[in-house]
This record gives structure tokens, sequence and C-alpha cells, in this order.
């Protein structure tokens, strides 16, 4: 219940009291706060952002002069006018104090200002009730900011425009020519594959196992006029004798009993109009020999079990790893079907013959593979260098299997001569090594003992007497074996 206005009572004089001295208190702390003001406006000349500050009802109280450069308004117009005053002279669509004053809260929001890329974030000032006695308006030029971001942004966009032509032409450059090598060999050979393509000549392609010779068949193909027709390979190795002449001229239907009661179509009559590639024809059985002699010679071919001849029009090019004319010379191999294939032929070097193709080949592989399995893995010069040194009985596959398998299992990006040491046989590599490396001092002590202990494995059959031999003790060899993927078999 309220109390009459003159009833002065003790409580009274309590309260009056207790007035006069949150009065005395405030004006202390307004005096504080005003000297603050001051404080803060010297600093806030000092800083790189515009600040202004509006009261509870929205009329801006102080500014400091970057707000001045950046809106071109001086202190003197503004003080005093209601925040509005800024929309009016079109410095900004919507005054931020007015919503902070409204919402209660901190709001930022980015605007054009004489052109400039201003974030204007607004600050409410409660007081101990939670009311908003005033609002702070930081305004930041990130004009350069944003400048910045675009250039970020336009330079990234480039870099994509790079990224996507350079992945363009490198795969146009794979399809233009899978068979990737400089070396003198590789230059030459290029020229007979194009030579060699414009004409319907035979072709029978020799070379070590892994040498490219199926990549070589492929290429004839593609630079010939038959490029758009079929390319068949067949690996004459690979399918079991019996199957061989059904596979490759077909059947008619009823040729057999049982499952094969239907017709078939040959590897010839499908790849008709186009090339078929014999692989491995050294090991076709000297039966087939014949009929494939009287095929090629006579340009048509006839089913199993069918009567009808069926007009071929098929380029042949053979390819193998065995020396034909010594087959030929022990019987195993026609000799006139020999001299029906051999009307071109191409011979491949073995790689350990042009090293100059190492590095390319090593390039062609780390990228293919570290695409395939989503890795960034890159082959030291030590690494690169050793790879030179070997000597590929397995070629370009073995090379390529071994870029794959080193993407794949080694954990660092950095593959070094010691990991390929670890997995190619040492007694492989070809002398002049040392010479010419930077192996590290470990890449050539470890080399060296992989070496020694494997000889000595091999010589003594078991570790136990190798290291007898070696003057060591077993598990020392033992370790070694595992440390440096030594063949202990
Ligand atoms: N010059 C080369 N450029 C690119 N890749 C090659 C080259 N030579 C061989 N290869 C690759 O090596 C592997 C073995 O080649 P391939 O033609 O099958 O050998 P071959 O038939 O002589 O045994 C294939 O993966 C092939 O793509
Ligand atoms: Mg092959």
């Amino acid at each position: 219940m309220p109390k009459p206005m003159m009833e002065i009572d003790t409580d009274t004089l309590k309260e009056v009291e207790q007035l006069s001295k949150e009065i005395q208190k405030i004006t202390q702390e307004l005096k504080v706060y005003k000297e603050r003001e001051l404080e803060a406006f010297v600093i806030g000349d000092a800083l790189y952002d515009g600040i202004y500050i509006i009261d509870k009802m929205g009329v801006v109280i102080a500014v400091n002069k970057v707000f001045t450069q950046i809106t071109g308004i001086e202190e003197v117009e503004i003080i005093g006018q209601p925040i509005e005053f800024l929309s009016e002279k079109k410095i900004i669509k919507k005054p931020i104090g007015r919503m902070v004053l409204e919402r209660k809260e901190k709001i930022s929001v980015v605007a054009t200002i004489n052109n400039q890329k201003i974030v204007v974030t607004g600050n409410p000032i409660f007081d101990e009730e939670g009311n908003v006695v005033q609002v702070l308006i930081v305004m930041r030029d990130v004009t350069e900011l944003v400048r910045l971001q675009e250039q970020l942004e336009q330079s990234e966009k480039i870099t994509q425009k790079y990224m996507d032509e350079l992945q363009y032409f490198r795969t146009k450059e794979i399809q233009q020519s899978e068979l990737v090598g400089s070396s003198a060999g590789m230059i030459q050979l290029k020229e007979l594959i194009i030579q060699v393509a414009q004409v319907d000549v035979t072709v029978l392609i020799s070379g070590e196992t892994g040498v490219g010779k199926e990549v070589v068949a492929r290429e004839i193909h593609k630079n010939s006029l038959r490029k758009d027709a079929p390319y068949i390979k067949v690996n004459c190795a690979a399918i079991p004798e019996s199957l061989l002449e059904s596979e490759l001229f077909g059947y008619e239907r009823g040729a057999f009993t049982g499952a094969h009661n239907k017709e078939k179509l040959g590897l010839f009559e499908i790849a008709n109009s186009g090339t078929i590639l014999l692989d491995e024809i050294g090991e076709m059985p000297i039966n087939l020999q014949s009929k494939l002699l009287r095929v090629l010679q006579e340009k048509e071919i006839r089913r199993l079990g069918g009567t009808k001849s069926i007009k071929l029009d098929v380029r042949v090019i053979a390819a193998t790893n065995q020396k034909l004319e010594q087959q030929v010379a022990e019987g195993k191999f026609r000799q006139d079907l020999y001299y029906r294939l051999n009307v071109v032929p191409i011979q491949i070097p073995p790689l350990r013959s042009r090293k100059e193709d190492i590095p390319l080949l090593i390039n062609l592989f780390i990228h293919k593979y570290n695409e395939k399995y989503n890795q960034i893995k890159y082959i030291e010069l030590s690494a690169i260098e050793l790879m030179q040194q070997y000597r590929w009985p397995g070629n370009v596959r073995e090379l390529e299997n071994l870029i794959e398998q080193m993407v794949v299992i080694i954990k660092e990006p950095a593959i070094g001569a010691n990991n390929i040491l670890k997995i190619i046989d040492n007694s492989d590599l070809l002398g002049d090594y040392f010479e010419k490396s930077d192996l590290t001092l470990k890449e050539a002590v470890d080399m060296v003992e992989k070496q020694v202990i494997e000889k000595a494995i091999k010589a003594y059959g078991s570790t136990h007497k190798a290291a007898r031999a070696l003057g060591v003790s077993q598990p020392t060899v033992v370790r070694k074996v595992r440390e440096l993927g030594i063949k202990s078999k």
C-alpha cells in the first residue's frame, strides 16, 4: 500500500538517504563514463574503423574521425540528429542502429558506402535492467579485403581452367599415343608404326615379355584406315589348344554334340574389316598353324562343321616373345607361316637398352597410379637412377607393376632408392650404378649388405651357414633379410 505524501517517518528518511547515496554513486559513475568516453574517442580516432554512438532514442551522440572519412559527414552535421539522418543523406539504406534498438541484439551488415565495402556492426549497450541505453556502431572498410577475396577467387578460377586444360591435353596425349619413349629406338619405332599402319601388310612384332608389343599393335590399328573397325586380340597361349580353333574360326550349328549346339562366330569373323592381333603366336599348336596359313593365303575362313567359305578382310598382326626363327629351326614353327607373318618385322628393344625412356615411363605410371589410388607419391632422383641401372627382365610391365606397388605400399610421399632396393633383385643391377648415383651412405651400405647376404644365403643354403661364413650371428642375418627384403629362398 502506498504511503501518504507528507508522512515523514524513519523509513522514508532511510529511503531518501539511500536515494541520495545512489544519486551520488550514479554521478560518480557518469563522470567516470564521461572520462572513459573521451578516452574512448581519442582512441577511436586513432583506429581504422569508423565509430558512432546513438542513444536509446536513436540520436547520434558521438562519431570519430574515420566515420567522417567513410561517410563524408562532419561531426557537427550529425551530432544530435536522429540516426535516420544517414539514410536521408543516402549514406545507408536502413540505419542499423535503429534495428539494434528494436531487436536488442548485435547486428552486422555489409554496406556499400561511397563505393567502399563497409562491414557495419551495431553493438547494443545495456543497462543493469537489460534495456538498451546506447548502440555503438563500428564501420570497417573491407574494400581491400573484398578485392583480395575477388582476386583469390579469380586466380582460383584461372588455376582450375589450366588444370582442366592440362587434364584435357594429358588424356588427349594418352589417347593419341600410348607409346611413351624418346630414346632413339622408340623414335624409330614410332616412325615405323606410322609408316606400316598406312598399308595393310602383315606385321610380326617381337620382343621380350613386357616390352609393349600389345601397345605397338594397338598403335598400328589406331593409325590405320581401319581405326573405326574392330580391333580383336587373341592370346594364343591363354586359350587351351582344344578351344583355340573354334575361338578363331567359329563353328556351325550342330558341329558339336551337346552344349555347343548353337553356332558361334569366330574371332576372325568378329574382326572382319578391322585388325586381329595374334598374340604369343609362338604358342600356336602346329596343326592350327597350317590352318592359319591357309586362311592368310586364301583370305577366307570356313567355320568348324561348315561348308561355306566366308570372305575375310582382316589385317593380321602377330606378336611373340619367342625367337621364331629358332623355333622354325627346331621344327616347332612352320617356316612358310613364319615367312607369311614376317612381312614387316618390328623388333621392340628391351627396356634396359633404352634407359632414357625409364624416367618418362616412371612419370607416366606414377601419374596413373596416383590417380587410381588417390595418392600424391613421387619418386626421388636416386630411385630413378637406381631404376635406370636395373636390368628389367620383365621390361615395362615389371616397371609398371613396381610403381603401382610402391604407390600402394609406401606410406611417405617420397619413394626412395631404398624402397626400390627392397623389391628388385640386386643381382640384376647393372654394374656402373655406384659411380653415377647420389645414394646416401646408408642406401649404398644397405645395397651392398643386401647383395652380400643374398649371395651367401644362395651359396650356403641356410641363414645359419651364411651367418657363419659372414662372421655374424644368425639373428643378424635374419633381421637383415627382413629389413632389406632379401630373398632367402
Ligand atoms: N612404350 C610404352 N609406353 C607406355 N606404356 C607401355 C609401353 N610399353 C609397355 N607399356 C605398358 O607395359 C605393359 C606391358 O605392355 P604389353 O604391350 O602388354 O607388353 P608385351 O605384350 O610386350 O608383353 C602394359 O601395361 C603397357 O601399357
Ligand atoms: Mg603381351
